[in-house]
């Protein structure tokens, strides 16, 4: 299993919650052509072509994209990092970008490029985590640290712009109206084994330092992550995200 494949067996379920209220704009609109940005292995891309749209679907990472262009033969799939990106002006209806916005480091330079190839009147909607209420990953960060692991997260760009209030105010800066954040919260259930070895395997930014320890460094960790992950086995995590909408 790829580093994809596994982040698809497991953080894709969870972040697919979002999937249909990200939707919702470009749904009641009935955009015909959207862009999925920084789709993954494509799970918007997949609710948005089951409505019937029209999809072109973006991301970074080449390796999620050969997963998303196998799934779906009947999206446009392209390579392309936030802030840039290779459409002219004005060439979709609607934007979807489900947790993608708070991997981009430069928030405004994205925002404005992603206005740029909306065309008027077009809708955007992005997700992205509450991050102290994020408890399926915060789990992680929780056993690494009860372990003693030595280590220091990556710098987190976004967390200067991801209150609702910034970011509304960001959305009207770039330019866009009716511009509005709502709060989603949820339970994510989910086999803590399973959610262990796919998270694991994943890697991402955040927790690829776990496989990179040696064996016994990773079966600590992963002692204190079934204690700690315990309270939420038949409950699920309780997780929380932020869902901006606006229109150009
Ligand atoms: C948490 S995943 C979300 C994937 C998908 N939207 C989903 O809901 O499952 C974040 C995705 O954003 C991509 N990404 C990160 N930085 C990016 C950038 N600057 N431009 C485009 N994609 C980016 C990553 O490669 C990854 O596939």
């Amino acid at each position: 299993m790829t580093n994809a494949e596994a982040y698809d067996r497991g953080f894709a379920h969870l972040s697919s919650h979002t999937v249909g209220a990200l939707l919702d704009l470009a749904r009641r609109s009935r955009a015909p052509r959207l862009l999925d940005v920084g789709c993954g292995t494509g799970v918007v891309t997949a609710a948005a072509l089951a409505l019937g749209a029209e999809v072109t679907a973006v991301d970074a990472d080449p390796v999620m994209l050969e997963v998303a262009a196998r799934r779906h033969p009947y999206a446009t799939i392209r390579q392309a990092c936030l802030p840039d990106l290779p459409f002219e002006d004005e060439e979709f209806d609607a934007i979807a970008g489900n947790f993608v916005i708070n991997h981009v480091p430069d928030t405004a330079g994205a925002l404005k490029e992603l206005h740029r190839v909306l065309r008027p009147d077009g809708t955007i909607a992005l997700t992205w985590w509450k991050s102290d209420e994020m408890t399926a990953t915060n789990v992680f960060a929780d056993a690494i640290a009860a372990a003693r692991i030595p280590y220091e997260p990556p710098p987190r760009p976004f967390t200067a712009n991801d209150t609702p209030a910034r970011f509304t105010e960001l959305l009207r800066e770039t330019g866009f109206r009716e511009a509005a954040v709502d709060t989603v919260r949820w339970r994510h259930q989910v086999d803590l084994d399973a959610w262990w070895t796919d998270i694991v395997q994943a890697g991402g930014p955040r927790f690829r330092m776990i496989a990179d320890q040696p064996e016994e460094t990773v079966e600590r960790i992963k002692a204190h992550y079934t204690r700690l992950a315990q309270p939420y086995a038949h409950e699920g995590f309780p997780v929380c995200a932020y869902l901006a909408h606006a229109t150009r």
